[in-house]
Order: structure tokens, then C-alpha cells, then sequence
């Protein structure tokens, strides 16, 4: 049997190790993104009324261009029954995506990604859809990719796919806002194909 105060060693000695690996996880993050321009900064408000204002039905693919840490498609999966897919550049943001959506027990896809080369709305992971609902496509990104991803959206998404954006408006796209969602730091612009 250890000793009280072995045991308080091996418990600061685990904390300490835990910390680091966390540390090492954060900056390797940090790096990545900055040597691909591709920063990380996590939806800052709760994603779930943000969700719920696109009216979502159980089942319809949600798909977050530039997943992150996985926030958002887990709650799209979670809270509200959605096939949740979510394209990520940084392979450590996929690697801790996958273990939030184990802790979180839902069924996520996450693919690893540049939105740049991704097909989205014709990508073959997508027909696991198990009916034909056009999907919602959630974004939060710089500016700089939204004309591009206005494009692509057209191109490649059926009438009835819903996009929203966390902070940023998607010029091409402007005839297709319908709502905004209010809120700090950033509202939330909803668009209908
Ligand atoms: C502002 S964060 C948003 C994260 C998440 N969607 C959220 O709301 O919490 C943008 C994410 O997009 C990813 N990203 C940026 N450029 C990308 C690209 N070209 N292809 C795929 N992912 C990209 C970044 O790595 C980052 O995780």
C-alpha cells in the first residue's frame, strides 16, 4: 500500500505529464496553422441556438468547412441528431476531434482536407446521407476564403442547402440571406440555395 505521500507524488507527477502533453498538443496546433495561414480560434458563443436557427431535421448532413477541435459538428451530432462531417486542415485538430467525439460518444466523420481541392456538396463521403435533404454547410473562416467557397457552393450544393456563417458575409451569396442571428463578438448570417 503507498504511502500518503507517494501517492500525492504520483498525482502531481500525472498532472504535470498531463499538462505537458496538452502543451505540446496546443503549440504543435498553434504551428501547423500558422505555417498553412490556416488559424485556429474556436466559435467563441454556444453552438447549439446557432444550430437550431437553421431548423434543422434529424438526419441531415451538416458539414463544417474547417472543423477545428470538432465543436460544432459534435453538437450538430449530439443535440440534434445530424450526419456531422467536418473537413479539417491540421491533422492534430482532426486527431482531437476524433477523441471529443469518442468522449462525446457520437458518430462523427471528419475528413482531412484543404477546402481549396475538396469537392464538398459532391464528395462521395457525403451519400452515407440516409435521404436526400440538401445539407447545412457551417463556416467560420477568414474572409479571404469566402469568395471562393461562394463559388464552390454554387457550383456543387442543390437548392435547399443552408449556409451559415459565424462572422463573416459571403458576398456572392448575398440574395440568399434570409436571417442573422445577433451576437457578440460576431452575428450569424444564414443563407438558403
Ligand atoms: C476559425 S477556425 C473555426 C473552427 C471551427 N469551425 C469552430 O467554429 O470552432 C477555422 C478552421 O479552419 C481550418 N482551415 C483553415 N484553412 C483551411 C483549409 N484551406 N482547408 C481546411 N481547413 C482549413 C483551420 O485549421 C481552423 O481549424
Amino acid at each position: 500500500m503507498p504511502t500518503l505521500d507517494v501517492l500525492v507524488f504520483w498525482i502531481a507527477e500525472f498532472g504535470i505529464l498531463t499538462f505537458l502533453i496538452w502543451a505540446c498538443i496546443y503549440i504543435s496546433t498553434l504551428s501547423f496553422s500558422a505555417l498553412k495561414h490556416a488559424p485556429f480560434v474556436p466559435t467563441r458563443v454556444s453552438t447549439k441556438p446557432v444550430i437550431a436557427r437553421a431548423r434543422p431535421r434529424k438526419d441531415q448532413t451538416f458539414i463544417d468547412l474547417g472543423s477545428g477541435d470538432g465543436r460544432v459538428v459534435i453538437t450538430a451530432a449530439k443535440e440534434f441528431g445530424l450526419n456531422a462531417i467536418g473537413y479539417e486542415i491540421n491533422p492534430v485538430l482532426i486527431f482531437l476531434s476524433k477523441l471529443r467525439a469518442r468522449i462525446a460518444k457520437t458518430d462523427v466523420q471528419f475528413i482531412r482536407a484543404d477546402l481549396y481541392d475538396a469537392g464538398l456538396c459532391q464528395r462521395p463521403a457525403l451519400y452515407r446521407i440516409h435521404h436526400q435533404l440538401p445539407p447545412i454547410i457551417y463556416i467560420f473562416l477568414l474572409p479571404r476564403y469566402m469568395d471562393h467557397l461562394g463559388k464552390k457552393i454554387i457550383r456543387s450544393c442543390p437548392p435547399g442547402t443552408v449556409v451559415i456563417s459565424y462572422g463573416f458575409v459571403i458576398p456572392l451569396l448575398s440574395d440568399k440571406l434570409y436571417t442573422i442571428l445577433k451576437g457578440k463578438p460576431f452575428p450569424t448570417y444564414y443563407y438558403k440555395l
